[in-house]
């Protein structure tokens, strides 16, 4: 594990990459984003996410549980399992289908939206509002500024009660966008 965040993105706000051989145990996320992120996290939470790798194993270690539904690149929905085995961490599921089914999975403090096909996210992120996210509860989408989710995001952002966007510096797309649903 780096020592902080700065040292894995760099000075020049470059993101790490990784190869699914070697999982690493950070999200695939700018420093900022991050940093914001791990203020989010409570021992308590169960986080579901869209897109496995470093995030999934970072999460396992800072919640209770977090449940996984596997993106679009089987080679780190296997390299993910095979890390998780071993650290030992046994409170994260990495499914190998995407939606994950609410009524077996019930709702979730945080849902991070970071997977692929890029064509299903606009659907993930209305689904993260309508079926997965407890109210008081964060959604997190990153790359919000993608085309694909002119019309989603949009909508989104009306039913959230906050909605915190941060960039990273010198990359076209790696901005993370953080919204907070108002309680019932
Ligand atoms: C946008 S990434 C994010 C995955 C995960 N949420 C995370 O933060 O680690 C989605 C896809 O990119 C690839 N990927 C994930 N982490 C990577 C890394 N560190 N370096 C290169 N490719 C990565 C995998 O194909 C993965 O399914």
């Amino acid at each position: 594990m780096p020592e902080n965040y700065a040292q894995w993105c760099g000075r020049s706000g470059r993101l790490y990459k990784s190869h699914p051989d070697n999982v690493p145990e950070f999200p695939w996320l700018g420093a900022l984003p991050t940093a914001f992120f791990e203020k989010l996290l409570k021992p308590e939470y169960r986080v579901l996410e869209h897109g496995c790798g470093g995030s999934t194993i970072w999460l396992a270690q800072r919640v209770k549980e977090v449940v996984s539904g596997a993106g679009d690149d089987p080679a780190w929905n296997e390299g993910t399992k095979k890390k998780l085995a071993e650290l030992g961490l046994t409170n994260a599921t990495v499914l190998d289908a995407w939606p994950v089914s609410p009524q077996a999975w019930g709702k979730f403090d945080i849902v991070f939206i970071d997977g692929g096909p890029t064509i299903f996210r606009n659907k993930t992120l209305r689904d993260a509002f309508v079926y997965y996210v407890k109210p008081g509860g964060w959604v997190i989408l990153d790359n919000y500024n993608h085309k694909v989710h002119d019309d989603a995001f949009a909508w989104a952002k009306s039913l959230s009660q906050t909605t915190i966007t941060l960039k990273t510096p010198k990359t076209r797309f790696c901005h993370t966008a953080f919204m907070h649903v108002p309680n019932e």
